[in-house]
């Protein structure tokens, strides 16, 4: 035992299941028709998506940073910004997430906490979308 606090990264199981949630959420939202709306906004190709994704997902649950270090600096809110999210795929981007993480995310309260985090998130695009938009 080193006595060290264990990361969400490690919880999880590391690099493969991080690239795992990845590939799954994406191959998830190509696949439902539930979710053509949310994938519609993707380029053809989800391959850099999933990728970037991946980087990000190990910054985020503190595991390595190279993907951080490569791209300088990072801002989620920004980058989707203009994206034009609304809560309707606001929530199929966490439905996709919930499908994703099933069977995935197998400790209990990370899993709690992950979708905590998920839902905050993807809730605040929606809505800095619908308050930053231009009159109608
Ligand atoms: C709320 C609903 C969301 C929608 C509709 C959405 C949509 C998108 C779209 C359209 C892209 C660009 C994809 C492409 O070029 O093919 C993207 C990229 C990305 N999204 Fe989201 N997203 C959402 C939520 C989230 C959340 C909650 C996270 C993180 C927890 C996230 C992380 C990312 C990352 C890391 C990228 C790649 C950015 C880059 O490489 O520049 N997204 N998203």
């Amino acid at each position: 035992m080193s006595g060290e606090t264990e990361t969400a990264y490690e919880i999880l199981g590391g690099a493969a299941v991080v690239r795992a949630l990845a590939e799954r959420f994406y191959d998830i939202m190509d696949s439902n028709p539930a979710y053509a709306e949310l994938r519609a906004m993707h380029m053809p190709d989800l391959k850099a998506v999933c990728d970037s994704f991946t980087g990000f997902l190990s910054v985020w649950l503190g595991g390595p940073r190279d993907w951080l270090d490569q791209r300088g600096s990072f801002c989620l809110m920004s980058r989707h910004a203009g994206m034009g999210i609304t809560s309707g795929t606001a929530g199929q981007w966490l439905d996709a997430m919930r499908e994703a993480m099933d069977g995935l995310v197998m400790d209990k309260a990370l899993r709690v906490k992950m979708d905590n985090a998920f839902t905050r998130l993807a809730e605040a695009m929606a809505w800095t979308a619908k308050t930053t938009a231009g009159p109608a």
